[in-house]
Protein backbone atom coordinates (compact mmCIF):
# COMPACT_ATOMS: atom_id res chain seq x y z
CA UNK A 1 0.00 0.00 0.00
CA UNK A 2 1.33 3.36 -0.98
CA UNK A 3 1.52 5.87 2.17
CA UNK A 4 -0.73 8.09 0.67
CA UNK A 5 -3.14 5.60 0.61
CA UNK A 6 -3.30 4.44 4.23
CA UNK A 7 -5.77 5.43 6.57
CA UNK A 8 -3.44 5.58 9.39
CA UNK A 9 -0.43 7.28 10.56
CA UNK A 10 2.66 7.15 12.14
CA UNK A 11 4.99 9.25 14.02
CA UNK A 12 7.67 8.83 16.61
CA UNK A 13 10.24 10.94 18.34
CA UNK A 14 13.25 9.61 20.21
CA UNK A 15 12.35 8.72 24.26
CA UNK A 16 14.54 11.11 25.70
CA UNK A 17 17.24 10.29 28.77
CA UNK A 18 15.83 11.12 31.93
CA UNK A 19 19.06 12.23 33.26
CA UNK A 20 19.15 15.27 31.57
CA UNK A 21 16.00 18.16 31.95
CA UNK A 22 13.89 18.83 28.75
CA UNK A 23 15.68 22.00 26.37
CA UNK A 24 15.51 23.26 22.94
CA UNK A 25 16.67 19.72 21.35
CA UNK A 26 13.62 17.91 22.44
CA UNK A 27 11.42 20.63 22.46
CA UNK A 28 12.52 20.94 18.63
CA UNK A 29 12.17 17.31 17.68
CA UNK A 30 8.51 16.97 19.54
CA UNK A 31 7.36 20.11 18.12
CA UNK A 32 7.88 18.96 14.62
CA UNK A 33 6.40 15.60 14.92
CA UNK A 34 3.37 17.69 16.24
CA UNK A 35 3.10 19.39 13.68
CA UNK A 36 3.34 16.68 11.00
CA UNK A 37 0.48 15.14 13.48
CA UNK A 38 -2.10 17.72 13.07
CA UNK A 39 -1.43 17.87 9.43
CA UNK A 40 -2.29 14.45 9.57
CA UNK A 41 -5.41 14.27 11.60
CA UNK A 42 -6.78 17.29 9.45
CA UNK A 43 -6.00 15.37 6.38
CA UNK A 44 -8.04 12.41 8.16
CA UNK A 45 -5.70 10.18 9.11
CA UNK A 46 -5.80 8.30 11.97
CA UNK A 47 -2.69 9.37 13.75
CA UNK A 48 -0.71 7.86 16.10
CA UNK A 49 2.08 9.82 17.91
CA UNK A 50 4.63 8.94 20.37
CA UNK A 51 6.57 10.05 22.72
CA UNK A 52 8.53 9.22 25.88
CA UNK A 53 11.39 8.00 27.70
CA UNK A 54 14.28 6.25 27.75
CA UNK A 55 15.30 5.32 31.80
CA UNK A 56 18.00 2.60 32.06
CA UNK A 57 21.60 2.44 31.77
CA UNK A 58 24.76 3.45 33.22
CA UNK A 59 24.21 6.95 32.43
CA UNK A 60 20.97 6.94 34.54
CA UNK A 61 22.24 5.14 37.12
CA UNK A 62 25.06 7.47 37.72
CA UNK A 63 23.02 10.91 37.49
CA UNK A 64 20.79 9.00 40.55
CA UNK A 65 23.83 7.58 42.50
CA UNK A 66 25.16 11.92 42.41
CA UNK A 67 21.93 13.11 43.22
CA UNK A 68 21.41 10.13 46.13
CA UNK A 69 18.25 9.13 44.19
CA UNK A 70 17.58 5.49 43.43
CA UNK A 71 17.58 5.28 39.30
CA UNK A 72 13.90 4.76 39.56
CA UNK A 73 13.08 7.80 41.88
CA UNK A 74 15.32 9.86 39.42
CA UNK A 75 13.48 8.68 36.25
CA UNK A 76 10.32 9.23 38.17
CA UNK A 77 10.72 12.26 38.38
CA UNK A 78 12.29 13.49 35.27
CA UNK A 79 9.41 11.60 33.46
CA UNK A 80 7.19 13.85 34.85
CA UNK A 81 9.15 16.68 33.88
CA UNK A 82 9.39 15.44 30.23
CA UNK A 83 5.37 14.80 30.28
CA UNK A 84 4.51 18.52 31.92
CA UNK A 85 6.33 20.34 29.23
CA UNK A 86 4.77 18.42 26.72
CA UNK A 87 1.38 19.63 28.31
CA UNK A 88 3.12 23.63 28.66
CA UNK A 89 3.87 23.23 25.00
CA UNK A 90 0.44 21.65 23.52
CA UNK A 91 2.27 18.99 22.40
CA UNK A 92 -0.57 16.19 20.93
CA UNK A 93 1.30 12.99 21.83
CA UNK A 94 -1.01 9.94 21.93
CA UNK A 95 0.56 8.17 24.09
CA UNK A 96 3.87 8.60 26.39
CA UNK A 97 6.16 5.40 26.86
CA UNK A 98 8.79 4.84 29.88
CA UNK A 99 11.17 2.11 28.95
CA UNK A 100 10.61 1.09 33.01
CA UNK A 101 6.83 0.49 32.46
CA UNK A 102 6.12 -3.29 32.50
CA UNK A 103 4.54 -3.14 29.54
CA UNK A 104 7.56 -2.33 27.70
CA UNK A 105 10.02 -4.41 29.85
CA UNK A 106 7.94 -7.82 29.01
CA UNK A 107 7.79 -6.83 25.53
CA UNK A 108 11.62 -6.77 25.65
CA UNK A 109 12.35 -9.57 27.31
CA UNK A 110 9.37 -11.57 24.67
CA UNK A 111 11.45 -9.87 21.29
CA UNK A 112 14.87 -11.56 22.84
CA UNK A 113 13.20 -14.60 23.50
CA UNK A 114 12.42 -14.37 19.72
CA UNK A 115 15.43 -13.31 18.28
CA UNK A 116 17.68 -15.87 20.40
CA UNK A 117 15.04 -18.51 19.54
CA UNK A 118 16.10 -17.95 15.83
CA UNK A 119 20.00 -17.51 16.26
CA UNK A 120 19.90 -13.71 15.10
CA UNK A 121 20.94 -13.71 18.78
CA UNK A 122 23.58 -15.45 20.69
CA UNK A 123 26.26 -15.71 23.27
CA UNK A 124 29.61 -14.86 22.17
CA UNK A 125 32.80 -13.00 23.26
CA UNK A 126 33.13 -9.63 21.80
CA UNK A 127 36.05 -7.02 21.73
CA UNK A 128 36.07 -3.47 20.43
CA UNK A 129 36.99 0.54 21.09
CA UNK A 130 34.24 1.65 23.68
CA UNK A 131 32.96 5.26 24.44
CA UNK A 132 31.79 5.29 27.73
CA UNK A 133 29.74 7.89 27.69
CA UNK A 134 27.84 6.99 24.54
CA UNK A 135 27.88 3.65 25.89
CA UNK A 136 28.73 2.77 22.23
CA UNK A 137 31.38 0.56 20.05
CA UNK A 138 33.22 1.38 16.83
CA UNK A 139 35.15 -0.62 14.64
CA UNK A 140 38.52 -0.12 14.16
CA UNK A 141 38.46 2.11 11.20
CA UNK A 142 35.69 4.26 12.43
CA UNK A 143 37.97 4.34 15.87
CA UNK A 144 41.21 5.34 14.00
CA UNK A 145 39.22 8.09 12.08
CA UNK A 146 38.28 9.25 15.51
CA UNK A 147 41.62 9.52 16.42
CA UNK A 148 40.51 6.93 19.42
CA UNK A 149 38.32 9.73 21.26
CA UNK A 150 34.63 10.14 21.52
CA UNK A 151 33.08 12.09 19.28
CA UNK A 152 31.35 13.65 21.61
CA UNK A 153 32.47 14.27 24.68
CA UNK A 154 36.30 14.02 23.67
CA UNK A 155 37.59 11.22 26.15
CA UNK A 156 39.71 8.73 24.97
CA UNK A 157 37.79 5.35 23.56
CA UNK A 158 39.19 2.77 25.67
CA UNK A 159 39.52 -1.03 24.70
CA UNK A 160 36.95 -3.21 26.37
CA UNK A 161 36.01 -6.85 26.08
CA UNK A 162 32.94 -8.69 27.35
CA UNK A 163 31.37 -12.18 26.96
CA UNK A 164 28.27 -11.05 26.08
CA UNK A 165 25.01 -11.58 24.04
CA UNK A 166 25.10 -10.66 20.43
CA UNK A 167 23.21 -9.50 17.32
CA UNK A 168 23.76 -10.96 14.41
CA UNK A 169 24.55 -7.76 12.74
CA UNK A 170 26.43 -9.11 10.16
CA UNK A 171 23.57 -11.10 8.73
CA UNK A 172 21.72 -8.41 7.21
CA UNK A 173 24.60 -6.44 5.09
CA UNK A 174 23.31 -7.33 2.24
CA UNK A 175 19.64 -6.89 2.87
CA UNK A 176 19.87 -3.90 4.58
CA UNK A 177 21.96 -2.38 1.34
CA UNK A 178 19.23 -3.62 -0.90
CA UNK A 179 16.70 -1.64 1.41
CA UNK A 180 18.82 1.39 1.14
CA UNK A 181 18.77 1.31 -2.87
CA UNK A 182 15.39 0.32 -2.93
CA UNK A 183 13.77 2.70 -0.97
CA UNK A 184 15.83 5.68 -1.46
CA UNK A 185 13.21 7.81 1.21
CA UNK A 186 14.03 5.60 3.92
CA UNK A 187 16.86 7.90 4.99
CA UNK A 188 16.05 11.01 5.16
CA UNK A 189 17.66 14.03 4.32
CA UNK A 190 19.46 12.26 1.57
CA UNK A 191 23.31 13.74 2.53
CA UNK A 192 22.76 11.67 5.41
CA UNK A 193 21.48 8.65 3.94
CA UNK A 194 24.72 8.84 1.71
CA UNK A 195 26.24 8.98 4.94
CA UNK A 196 24.77 6.02 6.43
CA UNK A 197 25.22 3.62 3.27
CA UNK A 198 29.02 4.61 3.26
CA UNK A 199 29.56 3.50 6.51
CA UNK A 200 27.14 0.24 5.71
CA UNK A 201 29.31 -0.74 3.22
CA UNK A 202 32.47 -0.97 5.07
CA UNK A 203 31.10 -3.93 6.38
CA UNK A 204 28.84 -4.78 9.38
CA UNK A 205 30.00 -6.96 12.72
CA UNK A 206 27.77 -8.46 15.25
CA UNK A 207 26.87 -6.06 17.69
CA UNK A 208 26.65 -6.76 21.92
CA UNK A 209 23.54 -6.66 23.16
CA UNK A 210 23.80 -7.17 26.95
CA UNK A 211 25.39 -5.73 29.39
CA UNK A 212 27.33 -6.86 33.15
CA UNK A 213 28.72 -4.18 34.14
CA UNK A 214 25.61 -2.93 35.32
CA UNK A 215 22.11 -3.78 36.52
CA UNK A 216 20.14 -0.96 35.47
CA UNK A 217 17.70 -2.22 32.71
CA UNK A 218 16.11 -4.91 31.75
CA UNK A 219 17.22 -8.51 32.40
CA UNK A 220 18.03 -10.51 29.85
CA UNK A 221 15.74 -13.74 29.95
CA UNK A 222 17.23 -16.85 31.23
CA UNK A 223 20.67 -15.20 31.82
CA UNK A 224 21.72 -14.35 35.14
CA UNK A 225 23.58 -10.89 35.95
CA UNK A 226 22.66 -10.18 31.97
CA UNK A 227 21.34 -6.83 31.52
CA UNK A 228 19.97 -5.83 27.95
CA UNK A 229 22.18 -2.93 26.46
CA UNK A 230 20.30 0.86 27.04
CA UNK A 231 20.04 1.48 23.01
CA UNK A 232 18.42 -2.38 21.94
CA UNK A 233 15.77 -1.82 24.89
CA UNK A 234 14.88 2.20 24.07
CA UNK A 235 14.36 1.07 20.37
CA UNK A 236 12.05 -1.40 20.76
CA UNK A 237 9.77 1.64 22.56
CA UNK A 238 8.36 1.88 19.23
CA UNK A 239 7.18 -1.58 19.07
CA UNK A 240 6.57 -1.80 22.43
CA UNK A 241 4.17 1.08 22.45
CA UNK A 242 1.94 -0.69 20.12
CA UNK A 243 2.26 -3.82 22.06
CA UNK A 244 3.43 -5.84 19.07
CA UNK A 245 5.55 -7.94 21.35
CA UNK A 246 2.80 -9.60 23.43
CA UNK A 247 1.50 -12.48 23.06
CA UNK A 248 -1.16 -11.26 21.13
CA UNK A 249 -0.04 -8.62 18.84
CA UNK A 250 -3.47 -7.25 18.08
CA UNK A 251 -5.06 -7.50 21.52
CA UNK A 252 -4.14 -3.59 21.81
CA UNK A 253 -5.96 -2.37 18.99
CA UNK A 254 -2.91 -0.81 18.14
CA UNK A 255 -1.01 -3.03 15.38
CA UNK A 256 -2.77 -1.04 12.67
CA UNK A 257 -0.22 1.63 13.30
CA UNK A 258 2.48 -0.24 12.38
CA UNK A 259 5.15 0.60 10.65
CA UNK A 260 5.90 4.38 11.38
CA UNK A 261 5.82 6.59 8.86
CA UNK A 262 8.65 8.39 10.46
CA UNK A 263 10.75 7.85 12.80
CA UNK A 264 12.16 11.77 13.39
CA UNK A 265 15.70 11.96 15.54
CA UNK A 266 18.46 13.48 15.39
CA UNK A 267 21.77 13.29 13.47
CA UNK A 268 23.87 11.96 16.33
CA UNK A 269 21.65 8.60 16.70
CA UNK A 270 21.12 7.68 13.45
CA UNK A 271 23.15 4.33 12.61
CA UNK A 272 21.13 3.04 15.81
CA UNK A 273 17.90 3.85 13.81
CA UNK A 274 19.10 3.57 10.57
CA UNK A 275 20.74 0.45 10.53
CA UNK A 276 20.48 -1.81 13.50
CA UNK A 277 16.54 -0.99 14.09
CA UNK A 278 15.99 -1.97 10.47
CA UNK A 279 17.77 -5.14 11.36
CA UNK A 280 16.37 -5.92 14.61
CA UNK A 281 13.31 -5.91 12.80
CA UNK A 282 13.90 -8.02 9.79
CA UNK A 283 15.49 -11.03 12.04
CA UNK A 284 11.40 -10.36 13.86
CA UNK A 285 9.76 -10.09 10.32
CA UNK A 286 8.39 -7.27 11.27
CA UNK A 287 7.89 -4.29 8.37
CA UNK A 288 10.60 -1.48 8.15
CA UNK A 289 9.13 2.19 9.09
CA UNK A 290 8.87 4.34 5.97
CA UNK A 291 11.50 6.60 6.90
CA UNK A 292 14.18 7.75 9.71
CA UNK A 293 14.07 11.50 9.01
CA UNK A 294 17.69 12.53 11.13
CA UNK A 295 17.20 16.68 11.46
CA UNK A 296 20.77 18.60 12.47
CA UNK A 297 21.43 20.65 15.75
CA UNK A 298 20.69 24.19 17.06
CA UNK A 299 23.58 25.47 18.27
CA UNK A 300 23.27 28.32 20.49
CA UNK A 301 24.47 32.03 19.33
CA UNK A 302 27.21 29.98 16.99
CA UNK A 303 28.31 28.08 19.49
CA UNK A 304 27.64 24.15 20.33
CA UNK A 305 25.00 23.79 23.18
CA UNK A 306 26.88 22.17 26.20
CA UNK A 307 26.86 21.63 29.81
CA UNK A 308 30.38 23.05 30.61
CA UNK A 309 29.39 25.64 28.38
CA UNK A 310 26.07 26.23 30.63
CA UNK A 311 24.30 27.45 27.02
CA UNK A 312 21.57 25.68 26.45
CA UNK A 313 18.26 27.31 25.56
CA UNK A 314 16.37 25.65 28.83
CA UNK A 315 13.30 25.75 29.67
CA UNK A 316 13.20 28.87 31.27
CA UNK A 317 14.34 30.22 28.16
CA UNK A 318 12.20 28.72 26.12
CA UNK A 319 9.32 30.04 28.31
CA UNK A 320 10.35 33.73 28.29
CA UNK A 321 10.15 33.21 24.42
CA UNK A 322 6.76 31.71 24.21
CA UNK A 323 5.70 34.50 27.03
CA UNK A 324 7.17 37.55 25.04
CA UNK A 325 6.18 36.35 21.82
CA UNK A 326 3.46 33.30 22.36
CA UNK A 327 3.40 30.07 21.80
CA UNK A 328 2.31 29.55 17.88
CA UNK A 329 5.35 31.59 17.55
CA UNK A 330 7.67 29.60 19.25
CA UNK A 331 6.60 26.85 17.28
CA UNK A 332 6.29 29.40 13.91
CA UNK A 333 9.82 29.42 14.43
CA UNK A 334 10.64 25.58 15.27
CA UNK A 335 9.18 24.99 11.93
CA UNK A 336 10.09 27.33 9.51
CA UNK A 337 14.17 28.39 10.89
CA UNK A 338 15.00 25.03 12.51
CA UNK A 339 17.97 23.07 11.40
CA UNK A 340 15.68 20.70 9.50
CA UNK A 341 17.84 19.80 6.69
CA UNK A 342 21.37 18.64 6.91
CA UNK A 343 22.96 22.24 8.60
CA UNK A 344 22.73 23.10 12.29
CA UNK A 345 20.94 26.31 12.69
CA UNK A 346 22.26 28.78 15.14
CA UNK A 347 19.27 30.22 17.53
CA UNK A 348 19.56 33.79 18.53
CA UNK A 349 17.10 36.16 19.28
CA UNK A 350 17.55 38.55 16.20
CA UNK A 351 16.41 35.53 14.37
CA UNK A 352 13.42 34.99 16.02
CA UNK A 353 12.15 38.72 15.93
CA UNK A 354 12.68 38.61 12.22
CA UNK A 355 11.26 35.69 11.81
CA UNK A 356 8.14 36.76 13.87
CA UNK A 357 7.73 40.33 12.23
CA UNK A 358 8.08 39.06 8.73
CA UNK A 359 5.75 36.23 8.57
CA UNK A 360 3.47 36.31 11.52
CA UNK A 361 3.31 40.38 11.82
CA UNK A 362 3.40 41.27 8.38
CA UNK A 363 2.13 39.11 6.19
CA UNK A 364 -0.46 36.72 8.04
CA UNK A 365 -1.25 39.08 10.97
CA UNK A 366 -1.28 41.91 8.26
CA UNK A 367 -3.51 40.15 5.96
CA UNK A 368 -6.16 38.45 8.59
CA UNK A 369 -6.39 42.21 10.00
CA UNK A 370 -6.95 44.15 6.33
CA UNK A 371 -9.68 41.81 5.48
CA UNK A 372 -12.05 41.47 8.27
CA UNK A 373 -12.01 44.90 8.91
CA UNK A 374 -12.85 45.73 5.90
CA UNK A 375 -15.63 42.96 6.14
CA UNK A 376 -16.58 44.87 9.56
CA UNK A 377 -16.18 48.53 7.80
CA UNK A 378 -18.09 47.68 4.61
CA UNK A 379 -20.82 44.97 5.40
CA UNK A 380 -20.84 45.38 8.65
CA UNK A 381 -19.48 41.57 9.30
CA UNK A 382 -22.11 39.86 7.11
CA UNK A 383 -20.38 39.77 3.50
CA UNK A 384 -22.71 38.55 1.42
CA UNK A 385 -21.85 35.65 -1.68
CA UNK A 386 -22.10 37.42 -4.62
CA UNK A 387 -23.49 36.17 -8.09
CA UNK A 388 -20.66 34.56 -9.52
CA UNK A 389 -18.47 34.52 -6.24
CA UNK A 390 -15.94 32.96 -8.58
CA UNK A 391 -15.47 35.19 -11.49
CA UNK A 392 -11.57 35.65 -12.15
CA UNK A 393 -11.01 39.15 -11.04
CA UNK A 394 -8.12 40.68 -12.24
CA UNK A 395 -6.16 37.59 -13.30
CA UNK A 396 -6.13 36.00 -9.74
CA UNK A 397 -7.05 32.24 -10.47
CA UNK A 398 -7.91 30.81 -6.83
CA UNK A 399 -8.90 27.68 -7.57
CA UNK A 400 -5.74 26.88 -8.95
CA UNK A 401 -3.96 28.92 -6.51
CA UNK A 402 -5.70 26.39 -3.68
CA UNK A 403 -5.06 23.26 -5.84
CA UNK A 404 -1.18 24.54 -6.06
CA UNK A 405 -1.00 25.56 -1.87
CA UNK A 406 -2.73 21.78 -1.41
CA UNK A 407 -0.26 19.94 -3.80
CA UNK A 408 2.45 21.49 -2.25
CA UNK A 409 1.66 21.10 1.79
CA UNK A 410 0.73 17.18 0.81
CA UNK A 411 4.42 16.59 -0.94
CA UNK A 412 5.72 18.13 1.54
CA UNK A 413 4.12 16.45 4.54
CA UNK A 414 5.03 13.08 2.58
CA UNK A 415 8.65 13.98 2.84
CA UNK A 416 8.67 15.68 6.39
CA UNK A 417 9.41 19.23 4.82
CA UNK A 418 8.15 20.53 7.84
CA UNK A 419 9.35 24.34 7.03
CA UNK A 420 7.51 23.69 3.28
CA UNK A 421 4.46 22.46 5.00
CA UNK A 422 4.29 26.12 6.71
CA UNK A 423 5.22 28.10 3.47
CA UNK A 424 1.92 26.71 1.56
CA UNK A 425 0.16 28.46 3.58
CA UNK A 426 1.98 31.58 4.08
CA UNK A 427 2.50 31.79 0.31
CA UNK A 428 -1.04 32.19 -0.30
CA UNK A 429 -1.60 34.79 1.94
CA UNK A 430 1.21 36.76 0.12
CA UNK A 431 -0.52 36.25 -2.93
CA UNK A 432 -3.77 37.40 -1.06
CA UNK A 433 -1.96 40.54 -0.33
CA UNK A 434 -0.84 41.63 -4.00
CA UNK A 435 -4.27 40.35 -4.59
CA UNK A 436 -5.92 43.24 -2.52
CA UNK A 437 -3.00 45.58 -3.42
CA UNK A 438 -4.38 45.63 -6.93
CA UNK A 439 -7.65 45.16 -6.92
CA UNK A 440 -7.97 48.18 -4.67
CA UNK A 441 -11.12 46.98 -2.59
CA UNK A 442 -10.94 49.77 -0.03
CA UNK A 443 -10.93 52.35 -3.36
CA UNK A 444 -13.82 50.49 -4.83
CA UNK A 445 -15.92 50.66 -1.92
CA UNK A 446 -16.25 54.84 -2.15
CA UNK A 447 -18.44 53.54 -5.57
CA UNK A 448 -21.85 52.48 -4.43
CA UNK A 449 -22.21 51.48 -7.73
CA UNK A 450 -19.63 48.53 -7.58
CA UNK A 451 -21.10 47.39 -4.43
CA UNK A 452 -21.09 43.68 -6.20
CA UNK A 453 -17.69 43.89 -7.14
CA UNK A 454 -16.84 44.39 -4.17
CA UNK A 455 -18.28 41.86 -2.65
CA UNK A 456 -16.59 39.59 -4.78
CA UNK A 457 -13.36 40.83 -3.69
CA UNK A 458 -13.77 40.39 -0.11
CA UNK A 459 -15.61 36.78 -0.43
CA UNK A 460 -12.92 35.73 -2.33
CA UNK A 461 -10.15 37.41 0.37
CA UNK A 462 -12.35 35.71 3.20
CA UNK A 463 -12.07 32.39 1.40
CA UNK A 464 -8.61 32.76 1.30
CA UNK A 465 -7.87 33.19 4.64
CA UNK A 466 -9.98 30.55 5.43
CA UNK A 467 -7.75 28.20 3.22
CA UNK A 468 -5.23 29.48 4.50
CA UNK A 469 -5.68 29.40 8.10
CA UNK A 470 -6.86 25.67 8.07
CA UNK A 471 -3.18 24.73 5.67
CA UNK A 472 -1.78 27.15 8.87
CA UNK A 473 -3.38 25.80 11.82
CA UNK A 474 -0.75 22.52 12.21
CA UNK A 475 2.07 24.68 13.12
CA UNK A 476 -0.18 27.68 14.53
CA UNK A 477 -3.24 26.00 15.90
CA UNK A 478 -4.51 28.74 18.63
CA UNK A 479 -3.94 31.52 16.36
CA UNK A 480 -5.59 30.04 13.31
CA UNK A 481 -8.35 29.19 15.28
CA UNK A 482 -8.75 32.59 16.61
CA UNK A 483 -9.00 33.92 13.12
CA UNK A 484 -11.59 31.53 11.94
CA UNK A 485 -13.65 32.65 14.87
CA UNK A 486 -13.01 36.15 13.88
CA UNK A 487 -14.49 34.97 10.13
CA UNK A 488 -17.65 33.47 11.78
CA UNK A 489 -15.77 30.00 11.45
CA UNK A 490 -15.47 26.60 13.51
CA UNK A 491 -12.15 25.34 14.68
CA UNK A 492 -10.23 23.94 11.84
CA UNK A 493 -10.90 20.25 13.56
CA UNK A 494 -14.27 20.82 13.19
CA UNK A 495 -14.81 21.17 9.57
CA UNK A 496 -13.86 18.02 7.74
CA UNK A 497 -10.85 17.31 5.84
CA UNK A 498 -8.29 19.84 5.22
CA UNK A 499 -8.54 19.06 1.59
CA UNK A 500 -12.19 20.16 1.58
CA UNK A 501 -11.37 23.40 3.69
CA UNK A 502 -8.29 24.36 0.78
CA UNK A 503 -11.37 24.70 -1.77
CA UNK A 504 -14.27 27.65 -3.10
CA UNK A 505 -17.23 26.74 -1.77
CA UNK A 506 -19.72 29.43 -2.68
CA UNK A 507 -21.76 28.04 0.46
CA UNK A 508 -19.88 29.04 2.60
CA UNK A 509 -21.28 31.98 4.70
CA UNK A 510 -19.01 34.80 6.15
CA UNK A 511 -21.44 36.70 8.56
CA UNK A 512 -20.23 38.07 12.04
CA UNK A 513 -17.03 39.03 10.83
CA UNK A 514 -15.01 41.20 13.14
CA UNK A 515 -11.62 43.07 12.80
CA UNK A 516 -8.89 40.93 14.97
CA UNK A 517 -4.94 41.15 15.78
CA UNK A 518 -3.51 38.08 15.69
CA UNK A 519 -0.15 38.77 16.27
CA UNK A 520 1.13 42.50 18.29
CA UNK A 521 4.26 43.81 17.75
CA UNK A 522 6.52 42.53 20.42
CA UNK A 523 7.36 46.23 21.79
CA UNK A 524 3.30 46.81 22.20
CA UNK A 525 3.18 43.72 24.25
CA UNK A 526 5.82 44.70 26.42
CA UNK A 527 4.08 47.79 26.83
CA UNK A 528 0.80 46.25 27.36
N1 LIG B 1 17.63 8.09 24.57
C1 LIG B 1 18.25 8.33 23.32
C2 LIG B 1 17.30 8.08 22.17
C3 LIG B 1 16.71 6.71 22.11
S1 LIG B 1 15.55 6.56 20.84
C4 LIG B 1 15.21 4.95 20.74
C5 LIG B 1 18.72 9.78 23.28
N2 LIG B 1 18.10 10.62 24.12
S2 LIG B 1 18.43 12.19 24.29
O1 LIG B 1 17.72 12.63 25.45
O2 LIG B 1 19.84 12.42 24.27
O3 LIG B 1 17.73 12.89 23.10
C6 LIG B 1 18.37 12.97 21.88
C7 LIG B 1 17.49 13.71 20.92
O4 LIG B 1 17.20 15.05 21.38
C8 LIG B 1 18.15 13.95 19.57
O5 LIG B 1 18.08 12.84 18.75
C9 LIG B 1 17.36 15.11 19.06
O6 LIG B 1 16.11 14.64 18.64
C10 LIG B 1 17.20 15.95 20.30
N3 LIG B 1 18.31 16.89 20.47
C11 LIG B 1 19.20 16.92 21.51
N4 LIG B 1 20.03 17.99 21.34
C12 LIG B 1 19.69 18.64 20.20
C13 LIG B 1 20.08 19.88 19.61
N5 LIG B 1 21.05 20.63 20.10
N6 LIG B 1 19.39 20.28 18.53
C14 LIG B 1 18.30 19.60 18.04
N7 LIG B 1 17.91 18.46 18.57
C15 LIG B 1 18.74 17.80 19.48
O7 LIG B 1 19.58 10.08 22.49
Amino acid sequence: MSPSERTTATITTPIYYVNDRPHIGHAYTTTLCDVWARFMRLAGRDVFFLTGTDEHGVKVEKSARERGLSPQALADENAAEFRRVLGLFGLSNDDFIRTTEPRHERQVQQFLRRLESTGAVYLGEFEGWYDEGQEEYHTETKAKELDYKSPISGRPLVRAKESNYYFRLSAFQQRLERHFEEHPEFVRPVGRRNEVLGRLREGLQDVPITRTNFSWGIPMPGAEGHVVYVWIDALFNYATALGLGEEDPQASGRAKYWPADFHVIGKEILWFHAVIWPALLMALDLPLPGCVYAHAFWIANGQKMSKSLGNFIDLEAIAGYQERYGLDAWRWFMSTRGPLGAADADFREDHFADAYLTDLVNTIGNCASRVTAMAERYFEGEVPCPDDPYRIVDGQDWSAEFDRAWREAESASSEFAIDRMAMAGLGLLRTLDGFIHRTEPFKIAKDPARRDELARILHQSLEVLFAASALLWPVLPGSMDRLREAMGQPAATACGPLREQVRLDAARRFGGVRKIALFPRVEETAKG
